[in-house]
């Protein structure tokens, strides 16, 4: 088997008509204590999903008829998680009694076939995917086998069931636990993954017969291929050559490294699909993004959820995108953007943070240090820069000033601003909501918008603006700033011999304002 890369995920919903195995059997009972966590081991996340959907996901896309998930550790926590991230499963309930026998038995009473394939695998072996269990279940069926196990050489076999095989290894002769094992085991370097064919009448019958006399005392699925081959039934293993795919998580270690790997597999696919990624090192994409061809991803960029990329899009460097969905040919650069939409052709950062609700129309612009939240931006429409834009709609074609805010909160409600279409916004607007401007209007620089603006009106509040003349060279006299001004005023008025005395008045004034 190649290394191989992940399809594009699929719905982890069991498709109405199986064209696969009877059924899958997916064992998540265990508690997972190495983890260290009050977090259920499954419910640990990689590439934004939970191994447990990852693990699902691949069993699913064998079409299975039944999709059975054992629980024990946790249980109602992870049936909610299931309820809510996974389509079609069915839960088996695992009592007292312990082992990965006892489970995928306890998973059986689930299984309606009386006949057919079985399959089996982990909860928490995320890097596994569907075309790998299809070439399983196809390897298992046309040898006729009873028993078909995944398996895999790898260095450091520790910890692991060992395959035991004939004299000249072509036969399967059982598995034995590193626990229960002999020295001369132990050095075998083929182990189980875990991952296994079955058929499901010699599985039942297998389980009914096996014990607990182990080093462990649990009923160990392993034993049924003993028992198989015992009753003279054909036991065959599969070998893969890519040992990150059948690897579980057991501890955070693993959950990074698998993390790192999947995200590696994932960057992979999207390139081999046409998209450009400049720095696989420092790139994060989460399993469920969707990347349009030509889109470039600069260095820095995490793409999380269900992040949508349209074609020739250019994200980063330096970005974080959430549940965001960007158009065609946009750019978004050093931002953080959370449930936003971002149209074709719109650009948006740097420093830029848009929230929930955020829809920067076709063409858009929302520049540097600027915040939106439920703000419809519409066509052509720009905020370039130092803005907060919440609860706002703001009309085609119109520009808001350099720091324009939307007072939106009045400290118990939030307030709508609606602006119309090709509004002039000037700088440093306070927009008290709610409040609208008309299309075609405009506002003076430095207003504070507390009544609405009609349509082509002209909006200014600003107190007119008055300068007491020679200000400086009187009450900041021995400063630089004096000697700057009384410099400037030299230059500018040569004719003039000094600055005009003030008048009482001037004083007067001046006395006021300190
Ligand atoms: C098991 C195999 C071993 C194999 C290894 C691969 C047995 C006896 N041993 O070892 O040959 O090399 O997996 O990782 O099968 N689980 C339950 N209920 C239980 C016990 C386990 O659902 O009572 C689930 C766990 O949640 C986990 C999986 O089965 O997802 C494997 O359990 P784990 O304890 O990790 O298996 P090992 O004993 O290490
Ligand atoms: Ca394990």
């Amino acid at each position: 088997m190649q290394p191989a890369e992940p399809t594009a995920p699929a719905d982890t919903a069991v498709p109405a008509e199986s064209t696969g195995p009877a059924a899958v059997i997916v064992l998540a009972a265990g508690a997972g204590t190495r983890m260290k966590s009050r977090t259920p081991k499954v419910l640990h996340e990689i590439g934004g999903r939970s191994l447990l959907v990852h693990a699902l996901d691949a069993a699913a896309g064998t079409a299975p008829g039944q999709l059975v998930v054992v629980l024990r550790h946790e249980r109602e926590r992870v049936a909610a998680h299931l309820a809510e991230h996974a389509g079609d499963v069915v839960i088996a309930d695992q009592d007292e009694i312990p082992g990965t026998g006892r489970a995928v038995q306890c998973g059986l009473e689930q299984v309606s076939a009386a006949e057919g394939t079985v399959l089996v695998t982990y909860g928490d072996v995320p890097l596994l995917e569907a075309a790998a269990l299809r070439e399983l279940v196809a390897a298992h069926e046309s040898a006729g086998a009873a028993v078909t196990v995944l398996t895999a050489r790898v260095p450091d076999p520790t910890g692991y069931g060992r395959i035991l095989r004939s004299a000249d290894g072509s036969e399967v002769l059982g598995i034995v636990e590193h626990k229960d094992a002999t020295d001369e085991q132990r050095a075998i370097d083929e182990i189980n993954s875990g991952i296994y064919a079955f058929d499901l009448a010699v599985l039942r019958d297998a389980l009914s017969r096996i014990g607990t006399d182990n080093a462990q005392g649990e009923m160990y699925l392993t034993d049924v291929l003993a028992i198989a081959r015992e009753d003279g039934r054909s036991v065959r293993a599969v070998v893969t050559a890519d040992l990150m795919m059948v690897e579980g998580v057991n501890d955070r270690v693993q959950l990074a490294q698998l993390g790192a790997e999947m995200n590696r597999r994932i960057l992979t696919r999207h390139m081999r699909s046409g998209v450009t990624i400049v720095d696989p090192a420092t790139t994060w994409i989460d399993a469920d993004v969707s990347i349009g061809q030509d889109a470039v991803i600069l260095p820095g960029v995490q793409l999380h959820g269900a992040t949508d990329i349209g074609e020739r899009a250019v994200i980063g460097p330096d970005c974080t995108l959430r549940d965001t969905e960007v158009g065609e040919g946009a750019e978004v650069v050093r931002s953080h953007t959370l449930l936003a939409v971002i149209g074709a052709g719109a650009s948006v950062g740097p420093f830029s943070y848009l929230r929930p609700g955020t829809d920067l129309g076709e063409q858009g612009k929302i520049g540097g240090f600027v915040e939106t939240k439920n703000a419809r931006i519409d066509t052509g429409a720009k905020v370039p820069h130092l803005s907060y834009v919440g609860d706002a709609e703001i009309g085609e074609g119109t520009n808001l000033g350099a720091g324009t805010i939307t007072a939106n909160y009045d400290g118990v409600s939030k307030h709508r601003t609606t602006i119309g279409r090709h509004v002039r916004v000037g700088s440093d607007n306070v927009l008290v909501a709610p409040v609208t401007i008309g299309d075609g209007a405009a506002t003076g620089a430095g207003t504070v918008v507390r009544k609405d603006v009609a349509p082509g009106a002209l909006g200014v509040n600003a107190v007119s603006q008055r300068n007491v003349e020679g200000w400086t060279l009187r009450r900041r006299a021995g400063t630089a700033a004096e000697s700057a001004a009384r410099e400037a005023l030299d230059r500018s008025d040569a004719t003039a011999d000094a600055s005009p005395a003030p008048t009482a008045g001037q004083e007067k004034q001046e006395n006021e304002q300190r």
